[in-house]
């Protein structure tokens, strides 16, 4: 018996030894391997805590994050003016689920060799200088990625169809980029999806895909500049707080009652000023700024101005942004009459009429410049705190 549990005691002694020793060895070798990465880097300026030297904890080095046993699982280095490629020795970092090198100047194609970090979840490569396609099988090299952020690089070429099986994405940044070909209606079976950006890309021109009406997690959607045009689908029904922009004329009912703000600035928007926008409720902010809108036509293609008198019936309206338009006609008297609509902006505009002689007291913001208006300049307005009436005939 006690020969047995004394054997039983060495064992266990050798056990715990031999863990220990297991884990001082990973744990210098997430060390060593940080400092191959530094090397790989060319030694930046930014790591200079990275040092072989110090009896700090790699932990505690710049921008290194670890678990509670020392494995390293974040490296964030944010703007460090790091240059060269990215390094395949990050991926001898087995525990990384979070690689951020947000804006740097890291050059090379798309880090292929990141299928061997197979752990990673969070990827941010934006605002650097890559270029190229991003490979066909992004869904293989990325296969647990939730987060991925490429913005703002030189990638070119169409986005690969693997995306749409990477399925665990919430957030897909590839806005600012050189990519061609159709906009991905593919995207549309990424289901968790809460923000998308495919802005400023080089797009084929057509329609926003209808498919992303199933999108229904999607509380961002950024998608200016790229080269959209046809109708917002009816899909969008049940997209709720987006921030629309693009090529796009608006010709059909919205049914997303729980938009906040349409941002459609700088575009290439033509028509009238769609009525559907008044059934939105909760709409407060309206940017319709530097387009080519023109008068409303009625069902009977008759011009009869182009605010339409619906807005009213937005009651929360209290941003109006229409200027730089080619908006005609009389203003509707009851634009005046709502609670909210504190600042108007609509200067550059061939918009006429008579401007009534006393203005909510509240209006804080009012620009009408540039316009065909008649009449006095009203005065009752007491509290603006930018007013610019020039050019009242
Ligand atoms: C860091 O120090 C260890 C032990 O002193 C040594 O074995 C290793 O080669 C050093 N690494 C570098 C990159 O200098
Ligand atoms: C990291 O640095 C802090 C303060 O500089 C120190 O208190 C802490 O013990 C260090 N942690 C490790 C793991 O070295
Ligand atoms: C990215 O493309 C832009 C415009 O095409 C070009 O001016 C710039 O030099 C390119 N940058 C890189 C890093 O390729
Ligand atoms: C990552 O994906 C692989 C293959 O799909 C899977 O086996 C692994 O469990 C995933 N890891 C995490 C942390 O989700
Ligand atoms: C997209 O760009 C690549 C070069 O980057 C080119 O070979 C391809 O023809 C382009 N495709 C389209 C549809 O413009
Ligand atoms: C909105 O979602 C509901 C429930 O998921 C669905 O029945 C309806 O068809 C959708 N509407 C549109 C316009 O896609
Ligand atoms: C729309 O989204 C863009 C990009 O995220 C942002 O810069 C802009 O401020 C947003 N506009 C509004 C009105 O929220
Ligand atoms: C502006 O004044 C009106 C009338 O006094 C008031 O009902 C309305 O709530 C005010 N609007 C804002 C945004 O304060």
């Amino acid at each position: 018996m006690a020969s047995s549990s004394s054997v039983l005691f060495f064992l266990s002694l050798f056990t715990l030894i031999s863990l220990s020793f297991l884990q001082q060895t990973q744990i210098s070798s997430e060390k060593q391997t940080l400092l191959q990465i530094k090397n790989d880097w060319g030694n930046p300026a930014a790591l200079a805590s990275w040092s072989n030297s110090t009896f700090s904890s790699y932990c505690n080095w710049t921008g290194v994050g670890c678990s509670a046993d020392g494995s390293v699982t974040s490296l964030i280095l944010w703007g460090e003016s790091i240059t060269g490629s990215v390094p395949s020795s990050i991926c001898q970092l087995k525990s990384l689920s979070h690689l951020d090198l947000y804006n740097n100047e890291i050059t090379g194609s798309f880090p292929q060799f990141l299928s061997t970090c197979s752990n990673l979840q969070y990827l941010d490569l934006s605002q650097n200088y890559f270029v190229g396609v991003l490979p066909s099988n992004l869904d293989q090299v990325l296969p647990n990625i939730t987060y991925l952020y490429l913005e703002g690089n030189n990638f070119t070429g169409e986005i690969p169809t693997s995306i749409s099986k990477m399925t665990r994405l919430q957030s897909l940044w590839l806005d600012n980029n050189l990519f061609n070909g159709t906009m991905p209606s593919f995207i549309s079976s990424l289901t968790n999806l809460q923000q998308l950006a495919l802005a400023w890309n080089s797009f084929t021109p057509g329609p926003i895909p209808e498919e992303y009406g199933t999108l229904t997690k999607l509380t961002n959607l950024f998608i200016a500049g790229a080269h959209l045009e046809g109708e917002i689908p009816n899909s969008f029904a049940n997209l709720t707080h987006n921030n629309l922009s693009g090529e796009i004329t608006i010709n059909n009912p919205f049914g997303a009652q729980s938009l906040v703000t349409i941002d459609l600035k700088k575009n290439q928007l033509t028509g009238p000023i769609p009525e559907s926008f008044c059934t939105l409720q909760k709409l407060s902010l309206l940017f319709l700024s530097y387009n080519k809108l023109t008068g409303l036509l009625t069902s009977s293609n008759s011009l009869t101005g182009s605010i339409p008198k619906s807005l009213r019936q937005c009651p929360d309206l209290f941003h109006l942004e229409v200027d730089n338009n080619q908006l005609i006609g009389k203003l509707p008297s009851v634009l005046w009459q709502m609670q909210k609509l504190t600042q108007v902006i609509m200067n550059n505009n061939m918009l006429s009429g008579e401007l009534p002689s006393r203005l909510q007291w509240n209006l804080t913001v009012l620009e009408i410049e540039n316009n065909l208006f008649s009449g006095i300049v009203p005065t009752s307005a007491v509290i603006f705190t930018y007013l610019r009436l020039a050019g009242i005939i």
